[in-house]
């Protein structure tokens, strides 16, 4: 049976950093399945079709294929058979990407295609789901968090070191905003699962949060 270690979290929390640095440790894959709800999301920006119109979303389903693949360590998304991998990234996707994970027709997509490479490959995922719903018998789970107040002056620092004109306060209110509507829609909203293992980033550098996870990881290895 494959080995799977499922991280979840809010955005910001730095997930996507030390899922990354814990899967190069260990030579597993990791999949990050919030590109995968981007990917998505920019199908739909493109197409014109608005986040409420419900309709056309769900008809919109049939013509999205999303796969991943892994280049030089680095996750690659394709969308249709284009690699999105420099699309996927703006705020405007990020945005839209919550606004469209409410609805269940992209979840089960996305879930399941999820789930079938968690049955064969080790693997560490990251979302808002993983241990909650997709993959309930990971033999890991983590919830990584962190203040809003850390989470978005780690944000501007990066956005300030990109050049990109940006307001601390701003960032707070947008971070404010995702977590609500991931905490609060209907299907498989962002949430601990009861057997995950919390870990609070706000004090801890990176490396600490890494060796904490392979601490875990040579635990439960080693029962
Ligand atoms: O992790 P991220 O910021 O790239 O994710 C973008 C959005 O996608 C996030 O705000 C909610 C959605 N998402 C989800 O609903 N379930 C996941 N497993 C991953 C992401």
């Amino acid at each position: 049976m494959a080995f799977n270690i499922a991280i979840d979290g809010p955005a910001g929390a730095g997930k996507s950093t030390i899922a990354k640095k814990v899967a190069k440790e260990l030579s597993y894959i990791y999949v990050d399945t919030g590109a995968m709800y981007r990917a998505m999301a920019l199908f739909f920006l493109r197409e014109g079709i608005a986040a409420e119109d419900e309709t056309a979303i769900i008809q919109a389903c049939d013509r999205i294929n999303v796969t991943l693949s892994n280049e030089n360590a680095e996750q690659q998304v394709f969308l249709n058979g284009e690699n999105v991998n420099g699309w996927i990234r703006t705020e405007e996707v990020g945005t839209m990407a919550s606004r469209i994970s409410i609805y269940g027709k992209v979840r089960e997509k996305l879930t399941q295609l999820q789930r079938e490479m968690a049955c064969t490959t080790d693997l560490i995922m990251d979302g808002r789901d993983i241990g909650t719903c997709v993959l309930p018998k990971a033999q890991i789970k983590i919830y990584l968090t962190a203040s809003v107040e850390t989470r978005g002056k780690r944000r501007f620092l990066e956005l300030q070191a990109k050049g990109e004109d940006c307001e601390l306060e701003k960032i707070c209110e947008d971070i404010r905003k995702r977590d609500e509507q991931d905490m609060n829609r209907e299907i498989s909203p962002l949430r601990q699962a009861e057997d995950a293992v919390l870990i609070d980033s706000s004090c801890l550098t990176i490396e600490e949060v890494v060796e904490k996870i392979l601490e875990l990881v040579r635990r439960c290895s080693s029962h």
